[in-house]
C-alpha cells in the first residue's frame, strides 16, 4: 500500500519543480543530489508534491506583504501545473487500468478547474479582494482533489509504478513536465494579458 506519511511536510522554501523534485529524480546533474534520491519514484513524488502544495498554500496565506504573496502565488501556480502535468500525461494513463474511468475523468475536470482558477487569479492580480476569494476557492478544490487521489487513486497503483508502466523514468518525466509547465505558464500569462 501507499504511504502518504512517507513524504514529510515540506517547508515553503523547499519547493521548486526546478529544485528539490528535479534533484530527487536526478534530473539536475550539476547539483548535489539530496540523500533520498535513490528511493523516489513517481508515486512518492506525487505525494511529496501534495505536501509541498499544502505548504505553499499555508505560506501564501501567512505572507505579510503583497510582493511575497505574489512570489509565492507564482510558485504555487507553477508547482500545481507541474504536478497536474505529471498526473495527466503519465500517471492517470497507468491508473486507468486499475481505477474506474469516471474517477479519472472527474480528476482531469478538477485539474481544468484549477487551471481556470489560476488564470482568473492572474487576471485579478490587481484586485486584492478578488484574489483572496479565488485563492480560497483554489485551495478548497486542490485540498478535496488531493484527498480523493490519496484515498481512491494512488493506493490502487501500489507502492511502485514501474518505468515500464509509465514509459519513462521519473527523471525524464519531471524534465519533460517542467518544459510543459513553462509553456503552460506562458500561455496562462499571455491569456491573462490579452
Ligand atoms: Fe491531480
Ligand atoms: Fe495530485
Amino acid at each position: 500500500m501507499f504511504h502518504g506519511s512517507r513524504a514529510g511536510r515540506a517547508s515553503p522554501r523547499a519547493w521548486s519543480g526546478d529544485c528539490d523534485v528535479l534533484r530527487a529524480c536526478g534530473a539536475l546533474e550539476d547539483t548535489e543530489p539530496i540523500p533520498r534520491s535513490t528511493d523516489v519514484d513517481v508515486i512518492d513524488l506525487l505525494i511529496q508534491q501534495h505536501r509541498e502544495l499544502e505548504a505553499l498554500f499555508d505560506a501564501c496565506r501567512a505572507a505579510k506583504d503583497d510582493a511575497s504573496k505574489q512570489e509565492l502565488g507564482i510558485q504555487l501556480a507553477e508547482a500545481l501545473t507541474l504536478h497536474t502535468t505529471i498526473e495527466e500525461r503519465w500517471v492517470y494513463p497507468a491508473a486507468r487500468r486499475v481505477v474506474e474511468e469516471k474517477l479519472i475523468q472527474d480528476s482531469v475536470e478538477e485539474h481544468g478547474e484549477m487551471t481556470e482558477l489560476i488564470a482568473q487569479m492572474i487576471r485579478a492580480r490587481n484586485d486584492p479582494q478578488k484574489l483572496v476569494a479565488l485563492f480560497g476557492e483554489l485551495e478548497k478544490v486542490v485540498k478535496d482533489h488531493v484527498t480523493m487521489e490519496e484515498r481512491d487513486v494512488l493506493p490502487k497503483l501500489g507502492q511502485k509504478v514501474t518505468e515500464q508502466d509509465l514509459g519513462m523514468s521519473c527523471k525524464d518525466i519531471v524534465r519533460t513536465a517542467s518544459e510543459v509547465r513553462r509553456e503552460e505558464m506562458q500561455k496562462l500569462q499571455g491569456q491573462a494579458n490579452a
